[in-house]
């Protein structure tokens, strides 16, 4: 049977480095107060005029590199992002034009931190439909030049960083691959984290900056909630979809959204901590951009190896959340 496999990944952060005490300059905030109740210690943020697709670009080269495959190799690109170069196109036509591959599709997908396991799901079933041979997938997010970074919004604003990941996915009809994906979304909490404007509904014109509407909002204790069951639900459906254990996964990867949330998962399912891979640490909540960047990050550590179970879990905005089972 035909599915996915990921052959090759990458990822890229800007080289500006942002401290807990960096943002204490800024805001009333404290390195003690981030570390204590999110685990982030750093992240990283754009300069001026680099933007989404450049982020996602060179993590794509990477990919490529670890895959030994060429751009014009690539069937398809899904690019997962809620923070795009522009309102409309979709980043994924400008990393297509980075590129250099003329007029193969290219699909913007916007389920924020579940971005990548959506596009994974949509990129194996393209494959296995055998309408692809090779999807590039990447999860790329610009976050800073969108944050309140004052007093005002120090609940989110800590939390985020810049950054991209991509997974170079091949049909492979071995026992290697995507098991199988698993995918929820619930919108009536939609409004727990969001960005109201500007939109549809609050065009540019009417829209009044001081009300701040621009600038994410979040009830942190609703989705840190939610996030510490959904993910042991999503994860348990995955392993129960394919009759395994959890002891029988020899990786799981999160979606990098609170170390906090992540530890609840790992200590809930009793796993050692050497079965959970994390690097929020280092570069905060990359949204779409977390599941791939932490995959290629254990990758390169020697943590995922050929023949391992690697489950992968994400919540976020919307909410959405999903899974990924994955014989690496
Ligand atoms: N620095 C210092 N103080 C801050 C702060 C910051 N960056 N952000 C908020 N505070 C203050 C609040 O104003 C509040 O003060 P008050 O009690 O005087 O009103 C207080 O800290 C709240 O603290 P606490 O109750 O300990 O916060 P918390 O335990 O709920 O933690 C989050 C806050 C945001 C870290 C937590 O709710 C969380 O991680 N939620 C999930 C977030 C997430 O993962 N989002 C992405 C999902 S994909």
């Amino acid at each position: 049977m035909k599915r996915a496999r990921i052959i090759g990944l990458g990822h890229y952060v800007p080289p500006k480095v942002v401290t807990n005490e960096d943002l204490a300059k800024v805001m009333d905030t404290s390195d003690a107060w981030i570390r204590e109740r999110t685990g982030i210690q750093k992240r990283h943020f754009v300069e001026d005029g680099m933007g989404t697709a450049d982020l996602a670009f060179e993590a794509t080269k990477k990919a490529l590199q670890d895959s030994k495959k060429e751009a014009k190799e690539i069937d398809f690109i899904i690019l997962a992002t809620l923070s795009p170069d522009y309102f409309f196109p979709g980043s994924g036509v400008l990393l297509q034009e980075k590129l250099g591959i003329d007029s193969i599709g290219a699909l913007d997908i916007r389920t924020q931190c579940t971005g990548f396991i959506y596009g994974l799901s949509i990129a194996d079933t393209m494959i296995r439909a055998g309408q692809y041979e090779r999807v590039l997938l990447v999860g790329s997010e610009v976050h800073s030049t969108a944050l309140d970074l004052s007093t005002r919004g120090r609940d989110v604003a800590v939390l985020f960083g810049d950054g991209a990941g991509a997974a170079l996915l091949e049909a492979t009809e071995g026992d290697q691959g995507v098991l199988s994906t698993h995918l929820h979304a619930e919108g009536r909490y939609a409004k727990e984290l969001w960005v109201e404007a500007p939109g549809s509904l609050n065009p540019v014109p009417i829209l009044n900056l001081e009300e701040c509407r621009h600038f994410p909002k979040m009830n942190g204790r609703e989705v840190f909630k939610h996030a510490v069951t959904r993910f042991i639900k999503v994860i348990q459906e995955a392993l129960e979809a394919n009759h395994v254990t959890k002891e029988e996964m020899d990786l799981l990867v999160v979606h990098q959204a609170n170390l906090r949330i992540a530890e609840a998962v790992r200590e809930y399912l009793r796993l050692p901590p050497e079965k959970m891979y994390n690097n929020i640490q280092r570069y905060g909540n990359t949204t779409a951009a977390s599941i791939p960047m932490a995959l290629s990050e254990a990758k390169a550590e020697g943590k995922l190896k050929e023949g391992d179970l690697v489950c992968l879990a994400a919540f976020g905005s919307g909410f959405t959340w999903g899974s990924a089972l994955i014989r690496w």
